[in-house]
C-alpha cells in the first residue's frame, strides 16, 4: 500500500508541477516582453526629444550647452548614462561613468550612425544588463554630424522576473502539500481502510461462523474482487458448517444423509459418469425489470428438492428457460452456471415458442395429465392439439439432452414430472446405453380414472423406456403397474415390481421425496425466541391476534385451500373463546393463472376468505390473512418458525413438502402439524394430526385440538416428526434413486436385480 500512496503522490507532484511550471514560464514571459515593451517605448520617447535638442547644440556648436543639457537629462528612471559624440565618435559630451558601463564605442552607435537611423540593443557589461539606444544626429543640411547613445539599466527586469518565478515556486510547494496530504487521505479512506476490513473479515471466515462481510460502500469499490470472493467465502461458511455437521455426525455415531455423503455416494455410484436432470420447471428465472435483471426462485417443491443434488454432485439441469431475461444470461449453447452468487452446477435452458408452452404446458400437462393425476374433481381436458405439441416438446428435450450428453461415456438420467412422459423412450431410443429413471412426483390414479386419457397407451410407453420409474409411495407403483396391466402387452412381475416390455426391464419403486433437513437447521432464527418472532410478525402484519396458523401452497385447486378456510369457520364458530384470538396466515403463491381453472380458483379463494373475514373480524383482528405473493424460502421459513400449527390439507398430493419443510423449521420442537390423510407425506409423518379435508367439522376441531395440545405432547410428536424428516431427508431420497439406478443391470432380457429400497 505504502508504494501505491507513494506512485500516486510522484505521479500527482510531477503532473501539478509541470503543469504549474509550463503556465509561470508562459507568464513570465509576457511580463518580461511587457517590461521591455515599456522600456522600449520609453526610451524612444526620450531618445527623440534628446537628439532634437542635441542638433540644437550641435549645429550652434555650443558644446558647453551640450554638457549642461547631458547633466540636465541625466535623472530618469533607470537611466544610467547618456554620450554625445561627433561624426569620428569622438566624445563631445557624456554623463559620468559613461565609460564604465559601456565600451568606448559601442557597435550599436557605429550601426546608427553609418545607417543612419536609430539602433537598439540589450547587452551586458561587466556586471550589468543594459539597453542601449543610439541615434544619429544631424547638421542642418541634415548630414550625419555625430550620435549619441542612451543607456538604460535593465536589472529591474530581471528582479520582476525573479520575483514572479519565485512565487510560483511558493504555489507549486503550497499546492504539492496539499496534493500529498489529500492523496494520503483517499487512499487511506478508500482503499487502506476497506482491504484492511474486508482482510480482517476474510480472516475471521477461517475461525468464526457467522463472521458479518464489510459494509456495502467497503465491496463497492471492491466491486470486481468481491464479486469473487463473497462465492468463495459462501463455499467456506458451507463447507464449513458441513464439516461440522460431518463431524458431529461421526461423533454421535449417527449416519445421516448429507450433502457431502450425497456426493461421494454418487461419485462411487457413478463411476465418472456424469448426472443429467430434466424438468420443465427451471431452478432459477432471470426477470428483467426496468434495467435491472432479477432473478427468482419459483414455488415449486420439485426445484426445491432437486437443488441441493446438483449443487451436491455438480450435474446439469436442463429446463425449460421461461423468465423474460433468460435469454440474455446463457452463453452460446445457452447454458449458465448456478446459483447465481455460488455456481456449483449448468443449468442448460430450452426454448419454447409461446404456441408450445400453451399446448404442452398449460394445455396437455397442466389440463390433462395434472387433473387426471389428482383426485380433485376438475375435469381433466384433452385436446388433440394440446397431445402434438406434448410430443413435439418431449422431443426438442429429448434433442437437447442427446447434444449435452453425447460425449459422455455412461450418463445418467433423471427425468422429472409428468411433463415428460414420453422422454424416456425417447431418449432411450436416441442413446440406448443411456441409464434413465424418471421420478413422477405428482400421485398415480387407479387404471379406471387413467383410462379417460385417449392417450394412456402412448404415455404409458413412453414411461416404460425408463430403466427406473420413480412414485413417492407404493399406492401409486401399484396404481401404475395395474394401469399398465390392463392396458399395455407388457409383463408386469409384481414380485419384484417391474414391467418388461419391447425386451426392456423397468423398474417401479416408490421414494418419498423430502427436504434438506440440515440446510434448514442451519438457518439462525433472526429473534431469540419464537414468541418475539411472532409479535414482530404481526405487527408487520397490522393485525392483532394471539395464536397464529399458517399455510403455504400455490394456489392450486389440488390444494385444499377453500377447505382450510372452511375448517377455520367451524373452528371459530365452534370455539367462539378463539374470536379475536386465532389468525390464519395464508400464503398462496399465483401459480398457472393463465389456466381459466386456476384464474377462477384464485378468485375463489380471496373471495371465501373476504367472507369469512366479514362474518367475524372485529378490530385489528381479523380470522385470515391471505397474503397472494410467491415467498422466498427464508421468508416462508419466518412464518414456519412462529405459527402454532400448520394445516396441509392437499385434496390430493403426491408427497408435500411444506409439511417437511414445516418440520425442519420447527427447532424449537414447538408446533402442531395438521396433514391430510390424501397426502404422500400423511404415511411419514404419522405424528401429524392426520384429517380428511372434506370433513370441514373434523378439520376444525383438528384446530382446536392442535391449540390445546399439551405441550410435551407437541414436543414429543415434533421431535418423531423430526427424526423421521431428518433421517429420510433429500440427499437419503436422492441417494436411494440414483444409487437404485446404478445398481441396476441393464441387460435387455434380465429380470432388474433386486434393490436396497425395494427391502
Ligand atoms: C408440482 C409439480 C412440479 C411443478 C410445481 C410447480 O409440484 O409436481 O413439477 O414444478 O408443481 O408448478 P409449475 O407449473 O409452476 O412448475
Amino acid at each position: 500500500m505504502r508504494i501505491l500512496s507513494l506512485r500516486l503522490i510522484i505521479a500527482m507532484i510531477i503532473g501539478v508541477t509541470t503543469v504549474s511550471l509550463v503556465s509561470s514560464w508562459y507568464q513570465v514571459r509576457t511580463e518580461k516582453d511587457a517590461l521591455r515593451l515599456d522600456l522600449e517605448r520609453k526610451s524612444e520617447t526620450f531618445g527623440e526629444s534628446l537628439a532634437a535638442n542635441a542638433e540644437s547644440y550641435l549645429q550652434n556648436g555650443d558644446t558647453a550647452g551640450l554638457k549642461a543639457m547631458v547633466e540636465r537629462f541625466n535623472n530618469r528612471d533607470h537611466l544610467l548614462g547618456i554620450g554625445i559624440y561627433d561624426s569620428e565618435f569622438f566624445p563631445l559630451a557624456a554623463t559620468r561613468d559613461l565609460s564604465t558601463f559601456t565600451p568606448a564605442i559601442p557597435q550599436v552607435l557605429k550601426d546608427a550612425v553609418s545607417n543612419n537611423r536609430p539602433a537598439t540593443t540589450y547587452m551586458r557589461s561587466r556586471f550589468r544588463r543594459l539597453y542601449v539606444l543610439a541615434a544619429p544626429l544631424h547638421a542642418i543640411n541634415n548630414h550625419v554630424a555625430g550620435g549619441m547613445i542612451v543607456v538604460y539599466d535593465t536589472g529591474y527586469i530581471r528582479s520582476q522576473i525573479f520575483h514572479v518565478w519565485s512565487q510560483a515556486f511558493v504555489h507549486i510547494a503550497g499546492q504539492v502539500l496539499v496534493i500529498v496530504a489529500i492523496t494520503l487521505l483517499i487512499v487511506r479512506w478508500s482503499l487502506v481502510g476497506p482491504i484492511a476490513r474486508a482482510a480482517q473479515w476474510m480472516k475471521t471466515l477461517h475461525t468464526d461462523r457467522n463472521v458479518a462481510p464489510p459494509p456495502a460502500k467497503d465491496l463497492d469499490f471492491l466491486q470486481p474482487l468481491a464479486r469473487e470472493v463473497a462465492p468463495l467465502a459462501e463455499s467456506m461458511r458451507q463447507a464449513r458448517a458441513a464439516a461440522e455437521i460431518e463431524a458431529r455426525l461421526r461423533n454421535t455415531n449417527e449416519s445421516l444423509w448429507t450433502a457431502q455423503r450425497l456426493a461421494d455416494h454418487v461419485r462411487t455410484k457413478l463411476r465418472g459418469s456424469n448426472l443429467f436432470v430434466v424438468s420443465n420447471r427451471e431452478p432459477y428465472i432471470h426477470n428483467r425489470q426496468g434495467n435491472e435483471i432479477t432473478v427468482t426462485v419459483p414455488a415449486s417443491g420439485l426445484v426445491t428438492a432437486i437443488e441441493p443434488i446438483l449443487c451436491a454432485c455438480n450435474g446439469t439441469w436442463v429446463a425449460q428457460g421461461s423468465g423474460n431475461a433468460d435469454r440474455e444470461m446463457v452463453d452460446s449453447k445457452d447454458c449458465l452456471q448456478v446459483p447465481p452468487d455460488n455456481p456449483k452446477y449448468t443449468l442448460r435452458r430450452v426454448w419454447l415458442s409461446e404456441e408450445e408452452e400453451e399446448g404442452y404446458y398449460y394445455g396437455f400437462a397442466n389440463e390433462g395429465l395434472w387433473p387426471l393425476c389428482h383426485m380433485a374433481h376438475t375435469r381433466p381436458a384433452f385436446r388433440a392439439s394440446d397431445w402434438k405439441y406434448y410430443n413435439e416438446v418431449n422431443a426438442r428435450f429429448a434433442d437437447a439432452l442427446a447434444e449435452e450428453i453425447a460425449d459422455e461415456k455412461d450418463p445418467v438420467v433423471l427425468i422429472q414430472d409428468y411433463h415428460f412422459a414420453l422422454l424416456p423412450r425417447m431418449i432411450k431410443e436416441r442413446l440406448p446405453h443411456v441409464r434413465v429413471a424418471i421420478f413422477w412426483h405428482i400421485p398415480w390414479p387407479n387404471p379406471e380414472a387413467f383410462s379417460i386419457c385417449p392417450w394412456q397407451q402412448e404415455l404409458l410407453d413412453g414411461l416404460l423406456g425408463a430403466d427406473l420409474i420413480g412414485f413417492h409411495v407404493q399406492a401409486h407403483c401399484n396404481n401404475f403397474l395395474s394401469t399398465v396391466d390392463r392396458v399395455l402387452e407388457a409383463r408386469v412381475d409384481w414380485e419384484h415390481f417391474s414391467v418388461r416390455r419391447k425386451n426392456h426391464w423397468s423398474s417401479v419403486l416408490p421414494f418419498p421425496i423430502s427436504v434438506d433437513f440440515l440446510e434448514a437447521e442451519n438457518i439462525a432464527p433472526e429473534k431469540d425466541t419464537a414468541a418475539e418472532e411472532r409479535s414482530a410478525l404481526i405487527a408487520e402484519l397490522g393485525i392483532e391476534t394471539t395464536f397464529l396458523g399458517v399455510g403455504v401452497d400455490r394456489m392450486d385447486y389440488t390444494k385444499g385451500i377453500l377447505e382450510r378456510f372452511l375448517a377455520v369457520e367451524s373452528f371459530l364458530e365452534r370455539h367462539p373463546r378463539y374470536q379475536g384470538k386465532f389468525t390464519f396466515i395464508q400464503i398462496g403463491a399465483p401459480t398457472r393463472s393463465r389456466i381459466p381453472r386456476y384464474a377462477d380458483f384464485h378468485r375463489e379463494v380471496e373471495s371465501e376468505a373476504n367472507r369469512i373475514n366479514e362474518r367475524f373480524r372485529r378490530g385489528k383482528w381479523r380470522p385470515i390473512v391471505l397474503l397472494s405473493r410467491q415467498h422466498s424460502h427464508e421468508e416462508v421459513e419466518r412464518y414456519y418458525r412462529v405459527a402454532h400449527l400448520c394445516m396441509v390439507t392437499s385434496l390430493h398430493d403426491g408427497m408435500n413438502l411444506v409439511a417437511k419443510e414445516y418440520v425442519a423449521a420447527r427447532q424449537d420442537e414447538r408446533g402442531v402439524l395438521i396433514l391430510s390423510l390424501f397426502t404422500g407425506a400423511a404415511r411419514d409423518l404419522r405424528d401429524a394430526l392426520i384429517v380428511n379435508p372434506y370433513d370441514t367439522e373434523a378439520t376444525g376441531e383438528a384446530i382446536s385440538q392442535a391449540l390445546e395440545m399439551d405441550v410435551n405432547e407437541v414436543a414429543d410428536r415434533m421431535e418423531r416428526m423430526r427424526k423421521s424428516v431428518k433421517e429420510h431427508n433429500i440427499y437419503w431420497w436422492a441417494a436411494s434413486l440414483i444409487g437404485d439406478l446404478c445398481d441396476l443391470r441393464l441387460s435387455r432380457d434380465a429380470v432388474p436385480k433386486t434393490t436396497a429400497s425395494e427391502t
